[in-house]
């Protein structure tokens, strides 16, 4: 059951599945694919660790500069998740939530993703999918609907975050190694406690997760004061 020292609100940046694809002299494609099952893992797990709300950096608003051939092996394997999965998310309690203009993704993937939102509006704890998100983008969003209503401060620009109406982060992952935000949750990042793990995204599952929990209960976090 959940720990009160555990975090309410985790974000990962999913890194790593075309160096796992590469280890095994797989193509990119099936890195994807396992970094899908690793969703699917993950989204279980933070479930049974009690975690009120996961938000995963699925696809940003750079991403479009890969190969087209990557994009539309990215692209399929969302339809097919949203798909397989969203009786599970049901019959779990998720609510799904997306962070990003997703509307620039195809016009099936959009009514997907609409139902899937639709279908899911009832549930208890969050999966929040950033899809074509930038944190630059969502700030200067953010920004001009704040000036639109006469005053820019950072309450007013946090109201009209993509995530308003989430938790507060507690915890940022990166997996693979990397130690870069790559444009994901700037602005809520602002007190999070980050972790940088040394696996690849299509080997993490709950025992990674469960860790992630533990070292976050360990640290104090002070926000500023002593
Ligand atoms: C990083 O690996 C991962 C991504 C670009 C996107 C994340 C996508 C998934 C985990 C697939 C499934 C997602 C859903 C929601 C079905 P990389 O290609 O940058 O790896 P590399 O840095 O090792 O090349």
């Amino acid at each position: 059951m959940s720990n009160p020292n555990y975090p309410r609100h985790v974000a990962i940046i999913m890194d790593g599945n075309g160096r796992w694809a590469k280890k095994r002299m797989l193509p990119r494609a099936m890195g994807h694919k396992a970094g899908g099952d690793a969703v699917k893992r993950t989204v279980e797990a933070a479930g049974a660790l009690g975690l009120e709300c996961l938000t995963l950096y699925a696809f940003s608003s750079e991403n479009w500069k890969r190969d087209e051939g990557e994009i539309s092996d990215l692209m399929n394997l969302m339809r097919r998740f949203i798909e397989k999965e969203l009786e599970a998310f049901l019959a779990e309690g998720l609510k799904l939530k997306i962070i990003g203009d997703y509307k620039a993704f195809a016009p099936d993937i959009v009514e997907k993703l609409e139902q899937a939102l639709d279908r899911t509006s009832g549930g208890t704890r969050t999966l929040a999918v950033a899809l074509n998100y930038g944190a630059q983008q969502e700030i200067a969003r953010a920004a001009r609907l704040a000036a639109e209503e006469g005053s820019i401060d950072p309450e007013s620009i946090e109201k009209h975050l993509y995530t308003a109406d989430l938790p507060p982060l507690d915890l940022l992952i990166r997996t693979s190694g990397e130690v870069r935000l790559s444009n994901f949750l700037l602005w809520q990042a602002a007190y999070a406690e980050m972790l940088f793990m040394d696996v690849l995204w299509p080997d993490f599952g709950e025992q990674h997760l469960r860790e992630a929990c533990e070292t976050f209960a360990k640290r104090e976090r002070r926000y500023g004061g002593r």
